[in-house]
């Protein structure tokens, strides 16, 4: 097929793209030679600022459906009926790495995924793991500072990582999952997703439960082994972009179950008194064995985008979109990303991100917000203010129609290091593993950790031992060799 001839952005025929306008043919140029102005223009402003974490991803349009019951704990309406389907955008990405780094390298694997529901937008925006490293978002800026490149040499530092992970013992869970054969993917189709935050289920009498959500993989788990991983990252470093694309592409549809783990109030006193762990502790998850996982639907991709910048790099999720149904939790890790991703957002793709179709719910929305930077969605003449009233407009949705929390204890700044149990759940998922596992996990870490000081080894390896003596004396062997 012949492509349309080309045009300025404006529209305006270009008759010639390969030569520039010049005073005689050796030149100097001409200032009117727009087109050429327009296109070096243009080209200069190519870029946004990378995403501050989970810089390098790709993603992918599809859809949920639901093959099970659950409007006995939410009302939200993507969930009303079995067989009802909600279009869906998922990103997937690596963490630390800028936005052309290895996708196969050590590192949790994002899982964003966007439901397009009636009621608004409703971005989980989760990992391939159901823990995370750290439980107070005051310290994520430092965590990440440690897993990006050293301010003076611009190179990643191990000392930097273990210094910060050897004085967080909260993050020996995620540590233990991240150098396990789980660390390192084989690419996007054969990995799970979590949620991993607590979240709340309503439902229409005003019942509030404590959810967590679970991707679980139709593909089966894969991994690869970590030499593997290294020699993909210099052979094909978009390795797991080229896999998704292509299974798609030859329409192997990558599906996942969608599952929910469910705490009721009262369950969730009885079992915090019994574990001593805290429901909305993040660096903590729920054992399957007290709280099984409840079949919801399966999500499945099955479109590539038409175009990469537009709907991948643009694309703005923020855990703070939930609908009339849904919500959050106490966790402060939680209630931190609340602020983070749109306030990133106005930064990294405009005040009006929202806008862009990628973003753009698929229902109506009404609001005052007006104008600004590339206002495509500007109200029209709809009016621009609202006059007061006695209740808002909706019955329900952003804090109208849900029960309330009960919440209680004097405001300060808890430390709670030392008080909490950082150990059982790192020490279980050690147990949890085959001998070739374990042995995998000490070698990856013991590797990871040779060059670091004997000091931050020591304290490193304190925590390996009280999470289970036989997972530091293996990094202890390995880090003599
Ligand atoms: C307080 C802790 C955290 C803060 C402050 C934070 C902040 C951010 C920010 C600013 C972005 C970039 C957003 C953008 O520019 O679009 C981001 C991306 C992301 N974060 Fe977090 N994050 C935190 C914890 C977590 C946790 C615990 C998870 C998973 C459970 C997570 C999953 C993701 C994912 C998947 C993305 C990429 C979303 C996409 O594909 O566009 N983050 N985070």
């Amino acid at each position: 097929m012949k492509s349309p001839a080309l045009t300025t952005a404006s529209g305006i025929p270009v008759a010639d793209n390969q030569n520039s306008l010049t005073a005689g043919p050796r030149g100097p140029l001409l200032l009117q030679d727009f087109h050429l102005i327009e296109k070096l223009q243009h080209f200069n402003r190519e870029r946004i600022p990378e995403r501050v974490v989970h810089a390098k991803g790709s993603g992918a349009y599809g859809t949920f459906t639901v093959t099970n019951d659950i409007t006995g704990f939410t009302k939200a309406k993507l969930f009303s009926e079995i067989g009802k389907q909600t279009e869906t955008f998922v990103r997937f990405s690596t963490v630390g790495g800028e936005r052309g780094s290895a996708d196969t390298e050590r590192d949790p694997r994002g899982f964003a995924v966007r439901f397009y529901t009636e009621e608004g937008n409703w971005d989980l925006a989760g990992n391939n793991t159901p823990m995370f490293f750290i439980k107070d978002p005051i310290k994520f800026p430092d965590f990440v500072h440690t897993q990006k490149r050293c301010p003076q040499t611009n190179l990643k530092s191990a000392t930097m990582m273990w210094d910060f992970w050897s004085k967080a013992p909260e993050s020996l869970h995620q540590v233990t999952m991240l150098f396990s054969d789980r660390g390192t993917p084989d690419g996007y189709r054969h990995m799970d997703g979590f949620g991993s935050h607590t979240f709340s289920l309503i439902n229409a009498g005003g019942e509030r439960v404590w959810v967590k959500w679970h991707f679980k993989t139709q593909q089966g788990i894969k991994n690869l082994s970590a030499a593997d991983a290294v020699r993909l990252a210099g052979e094909d470093p978009d390795y797991a972009q080229r896999d998704l694309l292509d299974a798609i592409a030859r329409g192997d549809f990558p599906r996942w179950n969608v599952m929910i783990q469910v705490m009721r109030e009262g369950e969730r006193r009885v079992w915090e008194m019994r574990t001593g762990w805290n429901a909305f502790d993040l660096t903590k998850v729920w054992p399957h064995a007290d709280f099984p996982r409840i079949p919801v639907g399966v999500l499945e991709l099955h479109r590539n985008p038409a175009n990469y910048h537009a709907e991948v790099e643009q694309a703005a999720f923020s855990p703070a979109n939930v609908v009339p149904g849904l919500g959050y939790s106490p966790d402060k890790m939680l209630q931190g990303r609340l602020f983070a991703y749109h306030d990133a957002q106005l930064y990294r793709v405009g005040t009006n991100h929202q806008h862009l179709p990628v973003n753009r719910p698929r229902c109506p929305f009404h609001n005052q917000q007006r104008d600004g930077a590339m206002a495509l969605e500007n109200g029209g003449a709809a009016q621009n203010y609202e006059t007061v009233e006695a209740n808002g407009s909706a019955a329900e949705g952003m804090g109208h129609g849900e029960p309330g929390w009960e919440l209680h204890g004097k405001a300060g700044r808890y430390d709670e290091r030392g008080t909490e149990d950082d150990y059982t759940q790192a020490g279980n998922l050690f147990r949890l593993m085959s001998e070739a596992e374990q042995d995998r996990l000490t070698t990856n870490i013991a590797n990871a950790m040779r060059n670091v000081s004997s000091q931050i080894q020591e304290l490193q390896l304190a925590h390996f031992h009280r999470a289970d003596p036989a997972y530091a004396r293996a990094v202890q062997q390995k880090l003599k060799n």
